[in-house]
């Protein structure tokens, strides 16, 4: 990415998917309703990467502050978690999409993480387009098990204090292997980051779209992209 640069496309798009609740509400529908309507646009939003040129898409799926919600919308959401990635597998590896999982896993019940595992063992091979989902995911809680690792190489004299830097850190985060976003949109009106990516966010452009998760259309996602692809990225320099 040039420096200064307008007219680049996103390479890396992250997006809080905000909003499954209140438009379920609106239906009077269980909040559930709108958790299962959402899931069917992140096929769509995914399936538009390739010709939209986003070669990494980032979802938000469950934070780490998402527990505090009742009992009921929790187990449904796992459940949902369960469903999407049984009934989508084998689409994600025929269409080359390779698949990641971001979050602490540690809390998850063990027969989702083994098939969190599989799924990501399925696509290794794809390169088509990247997409992480993050479950269980915090940005502070990611920093903090980023330095207790590091701790522990410190301890272990795998890592000296001194070397321990911009570049050193984010080798610990969940998302080590990808760039950082360019782009973060988060729908349904909210304009908060409600701690998702914190550190890679650093340089990205928001885009806060005041359209509920499940009506996001690939139409709206195209229009978000075009509203980035025309900002100026200065990363703190004058640009020519
Ligand atoms: C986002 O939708 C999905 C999750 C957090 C799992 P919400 O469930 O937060 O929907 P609203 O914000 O209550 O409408
Ligand atoms: C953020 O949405 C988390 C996900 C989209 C998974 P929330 O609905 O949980 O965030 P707050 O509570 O409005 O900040
Ligand atoms: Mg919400």
């Amino acid at each position: 990415m040039t420096k200064g640069s307008t007219g680049d496309a996103a390479r890396h798009v992250a997006i809080i998917m905000d909003g499954n609740g209140r438009w379920a509400q609106k239906r009077g529908r269980p909040r559930l309703f709108g958790h299962h309507a959402g899931s069917k646009r992140v096929r769509q939003i995914l399936q538009s990467c390739p010709r939209l040129g986003v070669k990494y898409l980032t979802i938000f799926a469950f934070s780490t502050e998402n527990w505090k919600r009742t009992q009921e919308e929790v187990a449904g959401l796992m459940a949902l978690f369960r469903k999407y990635i049984l009934k989508e597998a084998k689409n994600l590896k025929k269409n080359g999409v390779r698949v990641r999982f971001i979050g602490d896993r540690v809390r998850l019940e063990e027969s989702l993480v083994d098939l969190m595992d599989n799924l990501e063992m399925l696509t290794s091979d794809n390169d088509l387009v990247h997409l992480t989902i993050a479950i269980n995911y915090g940005g502070r809680d990611e920093v903090a098990r980023a330095a207790q690792r590091l701790a522990y190489d410190v301890k272990a004299g795998r890592l000296l204090p001194k070397d321990i830097d911009e570049q050193t850190l984010p080798k610990y985060l969940d998302t080590h292997v990808l760039p950082d976003p360019d782009l973060l949109i988060r729908t349904s009106g909210e304009a908060r980051i409600s701690n998702f990516l914190l550190w890679q966010s650093a340089y990205s452009e928001y885009d806060f779209v005041d359209t509920l998760w499940p009506d996001f259309t690939p139409e709206m996602f195209e229009e978000a992209l075009e509203r980035f692809s025309k900002r100026t990225r200065k990363f703190g320099s004058i640009p020519a």
